[in-house]
């Protein structure tokens, strides 16, 4: 790969890959195939990540008349190819915390050449990421949260009780942070019942938290995905009419715990906002309710509309109107994305414009 470089603790990569030798980056195996394989594929990508709410979001952001976005959720790159494909004046940095992603993402986007920069790293650094890679103020930033396929369905990584793994769940593993598996053993059991319950809204939190005390103590700790699949299961008294896996609420609250999903978030979205020029747009697409939660009162918050509790004589929340909600309500899914793609059933899209700042 050439272009890359370090500025401030972060790698950048730019798209110059000359034909990168993905195989000497081991960077895992994405459903049994290895990365190196997926490079005889001329775009392998197309097939491991649909993007949800793709056209709502070029809309949305009033693709064509932008000049400099930020794509703080690179992933695969699938909003970014539409963005650049869709507003040709256009140029995007894409962030991201996981190296297979920035890898894939590149190599996927190298076409674009110059109007293309990839930065790794977490997006609550969106300031530090946008000064470092001397891209000047983006007049929008959008981000889909959340894990891409690629990282789903890559069994190594432990994000799925589907396959067989060591409990890692972390999105970027070279911050050499805590494994799901690390935490369980770490954390206390009623610290681990609130995760449980608050991030995976799992009413059955107490008992399981409780069978992971009791495994840590008998000093067979649950290692892998399947061993918490099958203790959840085991805690948990299924109902037939379940739809979905009794593990799946706590592997949900794990993986918000482990990667800090809540807290980046809420940075993520003061910085982004103060970094946008005037009419600059913010847009995010979440996929739950707590994430959904976060965003719509932060947005309220930068429109203006006080969020402190009733009986506060005066305001103190610093609410201040710089922005204006360009949704009143969340923009989801149509029905022909929801029979092609499962995941998209639970994303939100929300987004907020900047006002001019007045004199
Ligand atoms: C749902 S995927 C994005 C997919 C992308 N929009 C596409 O169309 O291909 C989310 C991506 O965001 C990344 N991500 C999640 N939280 C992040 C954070 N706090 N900082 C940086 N990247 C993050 C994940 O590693 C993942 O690659």
């Amino acid at each position: 790969m050439t272009g890359g470089g370090r500025t401030r603790g972060h790698t950048f990569y730019t798209i110059k890959f000359n034909g990168a030798d993905v195989r000497s980056l081991s960077i895992g195996t994405i459903r049994g195939e290895s990365l190196s394989s997926l490079k005889m594929h001329k775009d392998a990508t197309e097939f491991l990540h649909r993007s949800v709410l793709l056209q709502e979001t070029l809309d949305v952001i009033d693709a064509v008349s932008r000049h400099n976005v930020v794509d703080a959720t690179l992933g695969l790159g699938g909003h970014t190819k539409a963005i650049l494909e869709f507003s040709p004046g256009c140029s995007v940095l894409g962030i991201d915390q996981d190296d297979a992603a920035i890898m894939i993402a590149s190599k996927r986007l190298e076409r674009f050449g110059p109007r293309f920069t990839a930065a790794k790293g977490n997006f609550s650094d969106v300031a530090r990421l946008v000064e470092a890679a001397g891209i000047g103020q983006p007049d929008a930033i959008i981000a889909d949260l959340g894990v891409s396929s690629l990282q789903f369905d890559d069994a190594s990584r432990g994000f799925s009780f589907r396959f067989d793994a060591p409990l890692d769940m972390r999105m970027d593993s070279s911050t050499g942070g805590p494994t799901a598996a690390e935490l369980l053993i770490e954390t206390d059991e009623a610290d681990i019942a609130n995760i449980i319950y608050e991030y995976g809204e799992e009413r059955f939190s107490r008992r399981i938290a409780r069978r992971i005390r009791e495994r840590n103590e008998s000093g067979d700790p649950v290692t892998t995905t399947r061993q918490l699949a099958d203790l959840v299961e085991r805690a948990v008294r299924r109902s037939p009419k379940d739809k979905i896996h009794p593990a799946t609420r706590t592997f949900q609250a794990l993986r918000i715990a482990v990667n800090r999903e809540l807290e980046v978030l809420e940075r993520f979205i003061v910085d982004a906002a103060e970094l946008l020029t005037a009419k600059g747009i913010l847009a995010i697409i979440t996929f739950h309710s707590l994430e959904d939660r976060i965003v719509k009162h932060a947005f309220q918050k930068l429109s203006g509309k006080c969020t402190c509790p009733p009986r506060i004589p005066q305001c103190v929340c610093g609410a201040k109107k710089a922005f204006e909600i360009l949704t009143r309500k969340p923009i989801v899914p149509g029905d022909a994305e929801l029979k092609e793609n499962a995941r998209s059933r639970s994303a939100k899209l929300r987004a907020i414009k900047k006002l001019e700042p007045v004199v």
